[in-house]
């Protein structure tokens, strides 16, 4: 079966080499020329672990291609996934949803016969409906269905996340149609892997609330870190004697410096103007994201206060500026508030990631020297603020970083250390909803 994709961002790219690797004959189509070219010769544009090598092989087995010629990728293709972005719209926040529709319009405009329509962009519960009805305008004559299939994958575990999932969720409504989508999922379903099938407007709205019921858990368990450090609590007990209450779950409730990326913040938002628009207030997420916002204004206090309320012409190394381990995005990180906040009041920032500097140092402006290993970013500084939690920072030396410290005080926002050895070995240190030690 011959597949298109249209976009080629985190989920379209992922997902287009994922189903090759299935066998399936992909094509991942961009309209933008450079990208596609760039594909072409084998570049992959963002940090995930193994997929370089799952495109490579792909290519290379004649299963995978890159194009910006919709129409030609079309030409005996059975079934199209919409994977453009839905950011939020600027004057409202609303998801944005001009790409998908101009997408749509163009496969129907494009198809000369029997085309499925599949959306895996994030899109608010009603757009499948939509995006059929903007379709038939475009091309009264065009046979097709239209199918709802969201994705659950996380960047940096992106592959393993696509290829075994805890379910696949697809709105679909045509017999035709749910065939296509039991073929395409076919590897998947042969281990024991539930296809939930649902209406259209389901599958959208299981997407957003996932999502949003994700980033409450770990708004929630950010707060209860907050009191755990008042009533002298320790979240990681806390957190597990939740957790191991099956109807709880152990999974999201690890308290950090605030959710970022390219998806919980947005969807978040995007949900509570889908909730409105319906007339529904959603009060807990409107909580979810004030809450989360202000965190990341409360994590440069913290630091602040670490430093003993004052950080003018004090160097302070931060080891990891992206959103999360094992990827580059930068997106909505927590690090954009806080470094900001501690550079307003004077401070020198000493940084390090070990993917995220490149497009970091494009949004970064001020006080602020990159190095390209954790211990050189940690020479001389009067604190060590650990932002991310990349598996490198957890196997830090910690007679070397003592040596190199001015001061031995680590504020740790990830939790990677154990207190005691940290006391143990001669530091102050910080950490969240746990004893200062
Ligand atoms: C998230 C969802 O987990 C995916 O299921 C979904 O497909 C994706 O959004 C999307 O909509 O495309 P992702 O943004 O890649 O995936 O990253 P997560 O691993 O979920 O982490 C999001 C943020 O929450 C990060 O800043 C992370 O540090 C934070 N987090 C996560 C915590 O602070 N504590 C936790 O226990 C878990």
């Amino acid at each position: 079966m011959k597949i298109v994709f249209v976009g080629t961002g985190y989920v379209g790219l992922v997902s287009g080499v994922c189903f090759a690797e299935f066998g399936f004959t992909v094509t991942c189509v961009d309209k933008d020329k450079s990208k596609i070219e760039s594909l072409r010769q084998g570049k992959v544009p963002i940090y995930e672990p193994g997929l370089d090598a799952l495109m490579h092989s792909n290519v290379k087995a004649g299963r995978l291609f890159f194009s910006d010629n919709l129409g030609e990728a079309l030409e005996d293709a059975q079934v199209v996934f919409i994977a453009v972005g839905t950011p939020p719209r600027y004057d409202d926040d609303h998801a944005d949803l001009s790409y998908v529709f101009a997408a749509a319009e163009e496969i129907a405009r494009l198809s000369k016969r029997y085309i499925l329509v599949v959306t895996k962009s994030t899109v608010p519960g009603g757009t499948g409906r939509k995006v059929a009805e903007a379709m038939r305008k475009a091309n009264p004559d065009l046979e097709f269905d239209v199918a709802s299939n969201p994705e659950f994958l996380r960047e940096g575990s992106a592959i393993n996340d696509f290829m075994h999932p805890d379910r696949v969720v697809v709105g679909v409504e045509s017999q035709r149609a749910k065939e296509i989508i039991d073929k395409l999922y076919h590897p998947i379903k042969a281990v024991n892997i539930p296809i939930l099938y649902t209406s259209l407007e389901s599958s959208e709205l299981i997407k957003y609330a996932a999502n949003s019921f994700l980033a409450t858990k770990i708004a929630f368990i950010n707060e209860i870190a907050d009191l755990c450090e008042k009533l002298g609590a320790d979240i990681v007990d806390v957190a597990l004697g939740m957790g191991l209450d099956k109807r709880i779950g152990k999974q999201y409730l690890e308290t950090g410096p605030g959710f970022g990326g390219s998806c919980f913040p947005k969807d978040t938002i995007a949900f509570i103007r889908m909730a409105e628009q319906a007339n529904v207030r959603s009060r807990v997420v409107e909580s979810v994201v004030m809450s989360n916002d202000l965190r990341k204004y409360r994590m440069a206090e913290k630091i602040f206060d670490a430093c003993g309320g004052d950080v003018k012409n004090k160097n302070i190394a931060v080891l990891g500026l992206t959103f999360k381990p094992n990827t580059d995005d930068m997106r909505e990180s927590s690090s954009l508030i806080i470094l900001p906040e501690l550079m307003r009041e004077g401070a020198i920032m000493q940084v390090y990631d070990p993917q995220g500097m490149h497009e970091a140092k494009k949004l970064f402006s001020g006080n602020i020297t990159w190095y390209d290993n954790a211990y050189a970013a940690m020479k001389n500084a009067d604190a060590l603020v650990v932002l991310t939690e990349w598996n490198e920072f957890k196997q830090i030396d910690l007679a070397k970083v003592k040596k190199l410290l001015k001061t031995p005080l680590i504020i740790d926002l990830r939790n990677i250390y154990k207190p005691q050895e940290m006391h143990k070995a001669g530091f102050k240190y910080i950490s969240l909803g746990r004893e200062t030690v």
